[in-house]
């Protein structure tokens, strides 16, 4: 029905060259049938697609939406990929929304891609999933001999496997480790202990524990409390001891006092 239509207007425009006038839905394709250049679609020159964000960080475990956008006018095909799991998707003229769930790579590329009129083109977002420590401390060294043991916390952090955690002593560093062999996809807690000969000139030197986390280039810096080193820091043991003996003391004190008591009474006490 619509080539016969089609067919005639064909016919009508030969016939009559001034008949541009007969105006009507179909016009704009009879330059097309007439080996014209095609309309301009338009657009295919500056078809533009567009991710937003395009860097997000998130705690590991969290989902994050992605807006992919495009100007062609016919409605484009769009498709996202990626390593992540992906979830809920939401399409409007123009723009899809992705959700990718899950988040555990510490860092992964995605990539939007959009067909117009036979063309693609692509954005990309970089997702990254880190979170800095949530605390860093350092105990009170332990004395034990003539060691001092110093035990760093680091907590809720992620990912392990780019941190250093550092020791240092007036600000200068007495001891790093690296920790690449931790490759877990949570968040962690992480103890480093540290075992410290100290002479006299290291009584009353702050102590400070630092973690760092160098992601591709982002550097996280998280430090502890300084402490200080004295001689007075007793170990846990000693502690007990020393409260093991306050509690003899105590009970010979009480024993010596009931035992005066009775005496008291006794020589009290009417015959
Ligand atoms: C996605 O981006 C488009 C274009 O910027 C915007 O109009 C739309 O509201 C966005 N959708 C969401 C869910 O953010
Ligand atoms: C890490 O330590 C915090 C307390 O500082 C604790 O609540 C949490 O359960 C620990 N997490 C893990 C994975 O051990």
């Amino acid at each position: 029905m619509g080539s016969v239509l089609l067919l005639l207007l064909l016919l009508l425009v030969a016939a009559h060259p001034g008949g541009g006038r007969v105006q009507g839905p179909q016009d704009e394709q009879v330059p097309g049938l007439k080996g014209s250049p095609p309309a301009p679609v338009g657009t295919s020159a500056n078809f533009q697609v567009h991710i937003s964000p395009e860097l997000v960080a998130v705690p590991p475990g969290d989902s994050v939406w992605l807006n992919c956008s495009h100007n062609c006018p016919l409605p484009g095909r769009s498709s996202l990929h990626t390593q992540l799991r992906q979830g809920q998707k939401v399409s409007r003229p123009g723009w899809v929304s992705y959700q990718l769930l899950d988040v555990r790579a510490w860092s992964s590329i995605v990539r939007c891609l959009v067909t117009c009129a036979g063309e693609t083109r692509e954005a990309t977002a970089r997702i990254n999933a880190y979170k800095p420590p949530r605390s860093v401390i350092l105990e009170p060294p332990v004395l034990e001999g003539r060691m001092y043991t110093l035990r760093c916390h680091v907590t809720h952090v992620f990912p392990v496997g780019f941190m250093v955690v550092t020791l240092r002593r007036k600000g200068r560093v007495i001891y790093f480790e690296r920790l690449e062999r931790f490759t877990g996809l949570d968040l962690a807690n992480v103890t480093l202990t540290h075992v410290l000969r100290a002479g006299p000139q290291d009584l009353w030197q702050p102590l400070t524990c630092h973690a760092r986390l160098n992601l591709d280039g982002l550097i996280v810096r998280s430090s502890s409390a300084p402490v200080m080193l004295t001689f007075l820091d007793w170990s846990p043991v000693s502690i007990a001891l020393a409260s093991t003996s306050i509690v003899i003391l105590m009970g010979i004190l009480l024993a010596v006092g009931a035992a005066y008591l009775r005496k008291y009474l006794v020589t009290q006490l009417p015959a």
